[in-house]
């Protein structure tokens, strides 16, 4: 049962994140590289087997599809945060030029746009338009890294 001792602790939990959130501010600028560069790894996880469907190395699952793009509707507007002037300076593949060029926010916004597109289009089941539009995803990450990340 939900008592008012239970309601306490939870708005005491809330006010409790809004205050983390504010302390985030102050995040040292190493760890918010290792938090963008975390963003990207599990962004990689749930689209890598999508991109191996697309390609035709990984059989086709529909279900797989609409879960994992679901969850980079998310996961894609997480590295961002990180990018902030205070981490220009720390190691990383990032190249200077996202710092500077508005292409690399046009690049985030194509991302989340074919994201949305794939998890609209994913519960069609149409396993061709499926696979054009994690194509295009594919496009989005390639473009950015091309002009913006430290060729591997
Ligand atoms: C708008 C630009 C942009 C887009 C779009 C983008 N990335 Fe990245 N990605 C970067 C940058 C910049 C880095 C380098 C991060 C760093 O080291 O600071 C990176 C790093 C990575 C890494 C390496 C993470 C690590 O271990 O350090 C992976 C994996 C990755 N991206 C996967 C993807 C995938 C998959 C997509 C598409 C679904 C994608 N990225 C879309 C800019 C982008």
């Amino acid at each position: 049962m939900l008592t008012k001792k239970h309601l306490l602790a939870g708005i005491a939990i809330a006010a409790g994140i809004g205050v983390a959130a504010t302390a985030s501010a102050q995040v040292k600028p190493e760890t918010l590289v290792k938090q963008r560069q975390s963003a990207m790894v599990l962004v990689a996880k749930y689209f890598g087997p999508l991109g191996g469907m697309a390609q035709g190395r990984v059989p086709f699952n529909a279900e797989v599809v609409a879960r994992n793009a679901g969850y980079l509707e998310v996961l894609a507007r997480m590295p961002w945060d990180g990018f902030t002037d205070a981490t220009k300076d720390v190691k990383s593949a990032t190249l200077p030029a996202a710092f500077a060029d508005p292409k690399f926010k046009q690049g985030q916004e194509q991302m989340q746009t074919a994201i949305a597109n794939l998890a609209a289009v994913a519960k069609s089941g149409d396993e061709a338009k499926i696979k054009a539009a994690i194509g295009e995803v594919g496009k989005t990450c390639s473009g950015c890294h091309d002009n913006f990340r430290e060729k591997q």
